[in-house]
């Protein structure tokens, strides 16, 4: 089975890089399950995807919350009869330097970043395991990769689910599950929405986003080339950013 009929769930399906991944996926004939907090932006998508062809449908998830990751697993077996994917996407940035003491922003973060993927995790493992099969797609970032100042903590929570997957890769050698973290750069997104307080900061990284950052349908296409390997083949790790990017 390759893209054309696998059921996958997206976490932070509402914009951004979820957004890109519920449209190509449902392009390419995966039935899709979308979760977030915004749930007319959800609603809107699936009425769009459905018009187009496919097939989708959505649910409010807050991944702090594990019930909303339970009920989105429920979703895609009660509607499909199985979970293929679960791409744990939704996240949150804030920067500033650690000196800052964000410590509500810091808290954010490891809810949405690290435990969101925790509860996804307890909710599909299961499924997975009496399927015989499944896959974790999660996305981290490269900020993991280059540590830069301001991004400590959120490259701190990025890199807790890296090691998350690999310890998780580890223990599940029996051919049921495959782990994939996707470590894209800077992609044109809402992510910095919210990730600065300083008007004029904001701005300015808003406009470095916009100058150099790729679009969020690259990411989705990498995305879509991880779940359409055969079943004995995992990729890992994949980076994906600007090619101006240092
Ligand atoms: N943009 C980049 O340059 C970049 C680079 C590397 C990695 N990433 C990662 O890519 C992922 C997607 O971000 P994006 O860039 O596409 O930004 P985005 O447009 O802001 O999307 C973030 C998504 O996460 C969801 N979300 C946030 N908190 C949530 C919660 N508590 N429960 C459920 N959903 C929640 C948001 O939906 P609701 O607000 O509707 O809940 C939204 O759909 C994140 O994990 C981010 O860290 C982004």
């Amino acid at each position: 089975m390759t893209i054309q009929g696998k059921v996958v769930a997206i976490t932070g399906a509402s914009s951004g890089i979820g957004e890109a991944t519920a449209r190509h996926l449902a392009a390419h004939g995966a039935s899709v399950i979308l979760g977030a907090r915004r749930t007319d932006r959800l609603d809107r998508l699936v009425t769009e995807i459905e018009a187009a062809g496919g097939t989708a449908t959505a649910t409010r998830v807050d991944v702090t919350t594990p019930a909303d990751l339970q009920s989105l697993v429920d979703l895609a077996v009660e509607r499909f009869g199985r979970l293929d994917v679960l791409v744990g996407n939704a996240g949150v940035s804030r920067i500033s330097p650690v000196a800052d003491l964000d410590v509500e922003g810091w808290s954010a973060m490891v809810d949405v970043n690290v435990k969101g993927i925790l509860h996804g995790i307890a909710a599909a493992l299961p499924v997975f395991t009496r399927q015989g099969s499944g896959h974790l797609v999660t996305v981290v970032s490269t900020s993991g990769l280059k540590i830069v100042p301001t991004q400590a903590v959120y490259a701190g929570t990025k890199n807790a689910v890296r090691t998350l997957l690999e310890g998780l890769r580890q223990e599940s050698t029996t051919g049921v599950l495959r782990t994939t973290s996707i470590s894209p750069g800077y992609v044109r997104t809402e992510l910095i929405d919210n990730a600065v307080d300083d008007p004029a900061v904001r701005e300015r990284t808003r406009q470095h986003m916009a100058d150099l950052g790729i679009d969020p349908t690259a990411v989705a296409r990498a995305i879509a080339f991880v779940i359409d390997q055969p079943h004995d083949v995992e990729i890992g790790d994949l980076t994906i950013r600007p090619t101006r990017q240092g």
